[in-house]
């Protein structure tokens, strides 16, 4: 038998979470209101016609959610910064709320006290609700930009001699697409009568994600300029982008797989990387992709000293589609002979498919030559809401779907040489999944709602198992 290959000594390995998604106690503590609060409350935004407002309550049961990731052994963890408990009216001149300083302060201390590094993400999609009243929130460049970058800064002062790995934002793509092009995110703007309010999808989406990047990119200078030097951390920005590979090998197919790369992925990547954006988003969108000025040119190409790679699925591409978000690709699991690329998921984006896991990190190095921390990968299991929880911890498609990329992910490492450095599982827990409230579970540990009672599934022994066995000794 082949000896276990082996992960390199310094290799992070933990799972994630978000604020939003798992604190409740919405209220307390001097929080202000997030655009999440109010959206999930109006009807037809979750599936289930839930809310945040209690989530895994995790404000409250912290520190058995660090027991838990010190039970499973975990390395690392990812969690996001609630901006309106730290500043809750959001503005450069709203004063700070010490309670949010003291939660996370104490939250890191304890991480640490455990042997756990920590990764903090600033945005993961909760905006101060009064920046979007007060001016449009990411819609507006002048403001957002400031109040994102005093807002960070408050981080960094606050939390950055003991937090060595920031995450500025988490996939901004979600945020222009899904909040204010298809709105089905808070806050909601779209032209599709379904969900809508009163925005413009034929450009807003294109003005929040420069005004993301702008974001992100001023964060990172003001970090590398006055914290870098004494904190010594890195910093980077959080991309989702799933590996596109071609429906069949007709040129119109190849050329839609790379078209839907660009969309997905290059429409943040490029600039930020590479200091442009791609070629065929420029022809297809015009004047509706904001261009940057020389002097934000500057400030944005290079602006990550990482590449932080969520990833859930493949798709296979087809030319000829009318999505513009997809840059007109259609996506597809089924292969020309019918077969599926792999085990489907609960929800209908996602399936198993491990080759394409190992593709995009090598597309990926390849392309932004940086060295990449998986912050996000998962799998919810088909109907795990309704089983009784003795089924559900059982879940042996999750474990499948973690066998799969975590062999990929060494393999990528080992063979292909590509310079990975973390891999963080999603989810610690079951939580509020967004627009599909708490019908999807993606936690390696099962949330009993009505008790909050925690039970690791097998997946999460799995996944501590896999990572200790290759981090040992070898
Ligand atoms: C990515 C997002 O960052 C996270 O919030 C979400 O729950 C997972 N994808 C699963 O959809």
């Amino acid at each position: 038998m082949p000896a276990t290959k082996h992960l390199p000594k310094t290799f992070l390995w933990g799972f994630a979470t978000a604020a939003f998604q798992i604190e409740g106690s919405t209220d307390v503590d001097g929080r202000g209101k997030s655009i999440w609060d109010d959206f999930c409350r109006s009807p037809g935004t979750t599936l289930d016609g839930k809310n945040g407002d209690v989530a895994t309550d995790s404000y409250k049961r912290w520190k058995d959610d660090i027991a838990l990731l010190r039970q499973y052994g975990a390395k690392a963890y990812r969690f996001s910064i609630s901006w309106p408990r730290i500043i809750p009216l959001g503005g450069r001149n709203d004063p700070v709320n010490p309670k949010g300083i003291e939660f996370y302060s104490d939250f890191i201390d304890e991480l640490i006290a455990n042997g756990i590094v920590p990764f903090a993400t600033l945005y993961h999609w909760d905006l101060p609700q009064n920046l979007h009243d007060r001016y449009g929130g990411w819609l507006n460049k002048d403001e957002i930009t400031k109040d994102f970058v005093r807002y960070s800064r408050v981080c960094f002062e606050s939390f950055g001699d003991r937090v060595k790995h920031w995450i500025t934002i988490n996939e901004p793509w979600c945020v222009s697409v899904l909040g204010y092009g298809r709105g089905v995110f808070a806050p909601g703007r779209s032209m599709c009568p379904a969900k809508s309010s009163d925005g413009d999808s034929s450009t807003e989406p294109w003005i929040v994600a420069s005004h993301t990047i702008l974001s992100h990119a001023l964060a990172v200078q003001l970090y590398r300029n006055e914290f870098k030097p004494t904190q010594g951390g890195v910093i980077g920005i959080t991309l989702n982008g799933d590996m596109a590979i071609p429906y069949d090998d007709s040129p119109e197919n190849s050329s839609a797989a790379q078209h839907a790369l660009d969309f997905a992925i290059g429409w943040y990547a490029d600039p930020i990387y590479l200091g442009y954006y791609p070629e065929y988003m420029k022809q297809v969108l015009g004047d509706r992709l904001p261009e940057f000025t020389s002097e934000e040119w500057t400030v944005v190409k290079g602006s990550s000293d990482f590449y932080g790679m969520n990833t859930y699925t493949t798709n296979l591409c087809k030319a000829g589609g009318h999505d513009e978000f997809q840059g007109f690709v259609d996506y597809t699991f089924t292969r020309p002979d019918g077969t599926q690329l792999g085990t489907q998921a609960h929800c209908a984006w996602l399936q198993t498919h491990p080759t394409g896991f190992r593709q995009l990190l090598n597309y990926l190095y390849k392309k932004y030559k940086t060295p990449i921390y998986v912050t996000e990968n998962g799998f919810a299991v088909m109907n795990e809401t309704k089983m009784p929880i003795d089924q559900a911890v059982n879940d042996t498609d999750r474990i499948e779907y973690f066998r799969g990329n975590c062999e990929a992910l060494l393999a990528a490492i080992t063979e292909d040489g590509v310079d990975i450095r973390s891999y963080f599982a999603w989810s610690l827990l079951d939580n509020f999944e967004w627009a599909d409230g708490y019908t999807t579970r993606f936690g390696v540990t099962y949330v009993d709602y009505e008790t909050q009672k925690r039970y690791p599934k097998e997946s999460g022994k799995f996944v501590s198992k896999w990572f200790m066995e290759r981090l040992s000794s070898g």
